[in-house]
């Protein structure tokens, strides 16, 4: 991996030290986990799929001016990231019906929701990320109510931007999971989002066949996982000829 001092290991990505204060190193395992990392295996090349992915999606956000931890790809598997202090929710948009909230809500999959619906988890494995309200989030003090509206707005700007980005490309964005937390410039306070976009974190539909093109294929044992990935980065136009292993080839940068 690295000589770097690791700072937290989660279930897909490793954060290490980075070289200046306030940044750390992102980087993407193979390793995939479902159910609260009851299901395991590795899939490869994913991290290197998800690196250059996430990449890609944060670089447009900035574009748009939306602040995210991305600084810039150190290799085929690590970013530099601004360092944040996580605020423990996961925030997840839903265009379509399909996961959890099938199961909870009795929905069919594939139903379209009437508008755009945000859920909140609390971020913690040890109780399987529940769904929380606003209310628990301010009361508990995970958020203020000043920081929940800009992230709930955050949200749906980035929901905005991405579904006619993927929708050009012949993707429908179901659904998918953000977080955000907070970085201090002085005595200022800014929301950034923070990380990962990928097909580990999001539900990619083909328009034409309605074909899952993201993580549910490992999930649901659909096979064909590293294709779906592949396939993803090919329609956003970074994948390189070769396939993933030639992502080495354009090793950044530093
Ligand atoms: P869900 O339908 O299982 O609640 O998932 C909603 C979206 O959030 C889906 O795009 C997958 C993503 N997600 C994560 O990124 N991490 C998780 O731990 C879970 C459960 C879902
Ligand atoms: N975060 C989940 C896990 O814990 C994976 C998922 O369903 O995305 O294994």
């Amino acid at each position: 991996m690295t000589r770097r001092r690791p700072v937290y290991e989660g279930k897909a990505k490793v954060l290490f030290e980075g070289p200046e204060p306030g940044t750390l190193v992102q980087y993407f395992k193979d390793d995939a986990t479902a159910f609260n990392g009851e299901k395991k295996s590795t899939v490869t090349g994913k991290g290197v799929l998800n690196n250059r992915i996430s990449e890609h999606l944060m670089v447009k956000l900035s574009e748009i001016g939306i602040h995210n931890h991305f600084i810039r790809r150190l290799n085929m598997r690590e970013q530099l990231i601004k360092e944040v202090e996580i605020i423990p929710v996961e925030i997840i948009v839903r265009n379509v019906a399909a996961g959890s909230i099938c199961t909870r809500l009795g929905i069919a999959e594939g139903t379209a929701l009437p508008r755009t619906i945000i859920e909140y988890c609390f971020k913690s494995d040890d109780l399987n990320d529940p769904v929380v309200s606003e209310e628990h989030i301010t009361a508990f003090g995970w958020a203020t109510p000043v920081e929940l509206d800009e992230i709930m707005s955050l949200s749906l700007r980035v929901n905005d931007f991405l579904l006619g980005l993927f929708t050009a490309i012949g993707i429908r964005l179901i659904d998918f999971k953000l977080e955000f937390g907070r970085v201090f410039e002085g005595d200022e306070m800014q929301i950034i989002l923070a990380d990962e976009i990928s097909p580990d974190n999001c539900r990619l539909w083909d328009t034409a066949t309605n074909k899952k093109l993201d993580k549910d294929r490992f999930r649901r044992d659909l096979g064909g996982v590293e294709d779906a990935y592949q396939e993803v980065a090919r329609r956003l136009g970074i994948m390189p000829e070769g396939g993933p292993g030639d992502l080495q080839g354009t090793t950044a940068i530093q």
